[in-house]
């Protein structure tokens, strides 16, 4: 059986644009974002404060935030690593913060410099920081299906790192499929596992979509209860530390298949198209979602 509502959470602005070669205008992504705003979605990931020169293209993380249009009852959220990057998020108020760590070593170490065990404390203290200034935390769990390091994640690895991050205070989890691999049966494997010690409201997927999974584990999802999904206009996205990596999955194709099955979202699949070709043009190259090409071709 499937759920009567989803959450989409738009991860675009900050996954993907943070692996985008080509420099986005500052002008350019508030415009997107503010376009974004009036499609019908409560949450859009905007940036990220991180170092700059890890991330290069989202140099521009507190402009950005300054100059959109914020519209009442959508959620802005920023990415954040630590205490500075909170500092950032509260200067320019945001309405919601996302950390994240790996489920792998490897992956962890390239992201953030740490290892997991040195990462947590950072990410303790700032989520305590962030619940004080009433900024609610949201965490991932990137690599938690495959590393592209270490291979095939372990699912106990990941539970454990899930229990870390609701304990230090993330009122949700959002689980990612960082490099694309996963498969519905895996999905099926390391949610069960999960499941077991939290509630399915708690946890929401984060599909990339570099081998053509996406849909299907977010199917598979669906029947195991999860009802929040993360996605990216246009199919934009990829960890710049994780090689191989590529896009989401693309808000306006999940909204089809969402709505086909009679889903309800609240977002608009006419103007989440409308937004992906905005970036489309911009970008100078064909995005990968399916929506946008099929749209293209009629
Ligand atoms: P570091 O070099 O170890 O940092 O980088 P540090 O703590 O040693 O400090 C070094 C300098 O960086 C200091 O400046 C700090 O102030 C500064 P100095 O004193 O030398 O002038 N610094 C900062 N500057 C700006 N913003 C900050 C910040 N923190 C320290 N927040 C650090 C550690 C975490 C900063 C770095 O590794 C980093 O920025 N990493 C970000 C990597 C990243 O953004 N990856 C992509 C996002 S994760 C992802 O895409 C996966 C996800 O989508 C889910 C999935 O798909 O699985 C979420
Ligand atoms: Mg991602």
């Amino acid at each position: 059986s499937w759920p009567i509502n989803v959450t989409i959470k738009e991860v675009g602005p900050r996954d993907g644009l943070q692996n985008e070669k080509k420099l986005i205008p500052t002008k350019v992504k508030t415009d997107w974002i503010n376009q974004l705003s009036q499609s019908g979605l409560r949450h859009i990931e905007i940036t990220s404060f991180v170092h700059p020169k890890w991330v290069p293209a989202l140099a521009d993380a507190k402009d950005v935030v300054k100059s959109i249009q914020r519209k009442e009852g959508v959620v802005y959220t920023a990415l954040v690593p630590n205490q500075k990057g909170l500092e950032a998020a509260i200067e320019t108020n945001v309405d919601e913060i996302a950390v994240f760590m790996s489920a792998t070593e490897t992956h962890n170490k390239k992201n953030v410099n740490k290892s997991i065990d040195e990462t947590l404390p950072v990410l303790r203290q700032t989520a305590e920081e962030a619940v004080k200034a009433n900024i609610p935390v949201r965490a991932y769990v990137s690599t938690a299906f495959f590393c592209p390091y270490e291979g095939r994640t372990n699912s106990e690895n990941v539970r454990r790192i899930s229990e870390s991050l609701l304990e230090i205070g993330a009122y949700e989890l959002s689980i990612g499929d960082t490099v694309g691999t996963a498969s519905p049966m895996q999905v099926e494997d390391t949610l069960n596992h999960l499941l077991k010690g939290i509630p399915a409201n708690k946890l929401a997927m984060h599909f990339h979509d570099t081998r053509g999974t996406a849909l299907s584990n977010t199917l598979k999802a669906l029947e195991m209860g999860i009802q929040t999904f993360d996605s990216s206009c246009g199919g934009l996205g990829g960890c710049p530390y994780a090689p191989g990596a590529s896009g989401n999955t693309a808000t306006e194709d999940l909204l089809y298949m969402l709505h086909q099955m009679g889903i309800k979202t609240g977002v608009s699949e006419e103007k989440m198209v409308e937004n992906a070709m905005f970036m489309e043009n911009h970008i100078g190259k064909p995005l990968p979602s399916k929506a946008l090409q099929a749209h293209k071709g009629k």
